[in-house]
């Protein structure tokens, strides 16, 4: 008789047995022998020309890991367009603390993504790679510094590659920080036009991309774009690396097809939520991709755009963050709102006013002191008036949180607006920057 799990079961909810982008089962770091071993750096990879291997990349229907899901191949022909010399940045600052992914592939496949980005520099035509990391992810620094001495004892030819460290701030990992930062300056993001890939690394057209994008490059080099879109949802093809953290018993870094159920993934790969409890809401996507309602698991929301847009959420970064019911949600939604107020880069004013006015409401809603006026004003900021305001998409990403936990803690609104809280306890489990980077890698 077919088990519970199995009755549930969909295509997306399996995930082939071909290695994808982790070893399943293994957790350890591949050398270069052992990369090699499994096709890694195969002549076939590199047979295209810089103008096949854009094409290939656009053909595969490969998205951005980085949070916005930019198509990939797009990007790569807008880069190519723009003036020689050119440079690849890999963001590997991972400044999203509910997500581990990156560092993950970073420690445990460090040539998988050099490799990625070897191929992104051949298809731009590139001299120059910049990996971008996090000031305090000495472990991803050592295993991608190995993965280099590895590919030059072998005397391998490759474009100058340098490494620039990011600070413990969330703007820091967007685009044009990275960019800044690398240009010597403070890693907080510009105004644009010019973008990086009009004008970047010192100067010159930079193509900007996520570690797990890169990833997927070499693989789709060797099998061709049909391994890409073989799997996940057609929208937003291949695996998605998820960050699963919270009130689960198993969290961890886990490698689905885009398109499967949350439920598949909070309930058979996280093990459920601790204790038994129900859940109170997900975040999903990272910080800036919104609260979900438990309703949604029930009615089988997915992990691809489609599916979540009804909810006012995004795939975003693949990070979910799981509250249980029995600790207070709008406590968890108001330190959110702080966080984005800590985190602004004070540059735009709609940005540092934005954030910290909806913050202060958070703040009284909890507190059970917002008037009707405040709570009106609240809503239009983060409905209408604040998005699309600031120079990078924090203050979007503030203004999605915002907009959905008023829906998805509505209820505790009304509790605390009556006077005395909701009674359960106000502990905030969302991780922050205090204590380093979020350690939940399996
Ligand atoms: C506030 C903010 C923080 C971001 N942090 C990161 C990050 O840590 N890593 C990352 O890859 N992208 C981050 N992004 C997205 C980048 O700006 C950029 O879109 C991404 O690196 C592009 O790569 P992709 O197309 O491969 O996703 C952030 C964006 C914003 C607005
Ligand atoms: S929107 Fe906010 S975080 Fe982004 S550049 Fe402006 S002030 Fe900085």
């Amino acid at each position: 008789m077919a088990t519970e799990q199995q009755q549930r079961a969909t295509p997306h909810d399996t995930i082939d047995e071909a290695p994808r982008l982790l070893i399943p089962g293994v957790t350890r770091r591949e050398s270069l022998l052992e990369y090699r071993s499994r096709g890694g750096y195969a002549p076939e990879g590199w047979a295209w020309s810089p103008e096949e291997l854009r094409d290939l990349i656009a053909a595969s229907g490969l998205r951005g890991r980085g949070g916005a899901a930019f198509p990939t191949g797009r990007k790569w022909h807008g880069v190519a367009a723009q003036p020689a010399p050119r440079v690849v940045l890999v963001n590997a600052a991972e400044s999203e603390p509910a997500s581990a992914k990156d560092r993950t592939l970073l420690l445990r496949r460090p040539h998988l993504v050099l490799e990625g980005a070897l191929l992104a520099a051949r298809a731009i035509e590139a001299r120059e790679i910049v990996l971008y990391l996090h000031a305090t992810a000495t472990e991803v620094r050592a295993s991608l510094e190995l993965a280099l001495r590895e590919l030059r004892a072998e005397g391998a030819r490759m474009p100058h590659v340098r490494i620039v460290t990011a600070p413990p701030s969330y703007v820091a990992g967007e685009s044009s920080a990275a960019v800044r930062r690398a240009n010597g300056g403070p890693a907080k993001p510009t105004f644009k036009p010019p973008r990086p890939s009009e004008r970047g690394v010192g100067n010159r057209p930079t193509l900007v991309q996520n570690v797990e994008t890169l990833a997927n490059v070499p693989l789709i080099a060797r099998h061709g774009p049909s391994w890409l879109r073989d799997v996940g949802s057609p929208s937003l093809p291949g695996t998605l690396l998820v960050t699963l953290s919270g009130a689960v018993n198993r969290p961890g870094v886990y490698e689905v097809p885009s398109g499967v159920p949350l439920r598949h993934i909070v309930e058979d790969l996280g093990g459920g939520v601790i204790g038994g409890a129900s859940i109170q809401a997900m975040l999903v996507g990272g910080y800036f991709a919104g609260w979900l309602p438990p309703e949604a698991l029930e009615q089988g929301a997915r992990l691809e755009p489609e599916s979540l847009r009804p909810w006012g959420v995004s795939v975003g970064s693949g990070a979910i963050v799981v509250v249980p019911d029995w600790i207070c949600g709008l406590a968890q939604a108001a330190w959110l709102m702080r966080f984005f107020a800590d985190e602004s880069a004070e540059q735009c004013g709609t940005c540092l006013y934005g954030t910290r006015a909806m913050a202060d409401v958070f703040s009284k809603l909890l507190r059970g002191t917002a008037s009707q006026s405040e709570c009106d004003r609240l809503r239009l900021w983060a409905e209408r008036m604040l998005p699309g305001r600031g120079a990078c998409g924090h203050l979007d990403g503030a203004a999605i949180a915002a907009r959905t936990a008023l829906e998805v803690f509505a209820d505790d609104i009304k509790r605390h607006a009556l006077g005395g809280g909701c009674g359960r306890p106000e502990t905030v489990i969302l991780p922050g920057f205090e204590g380093g980077v979020l350690d939940v890698a399996a």
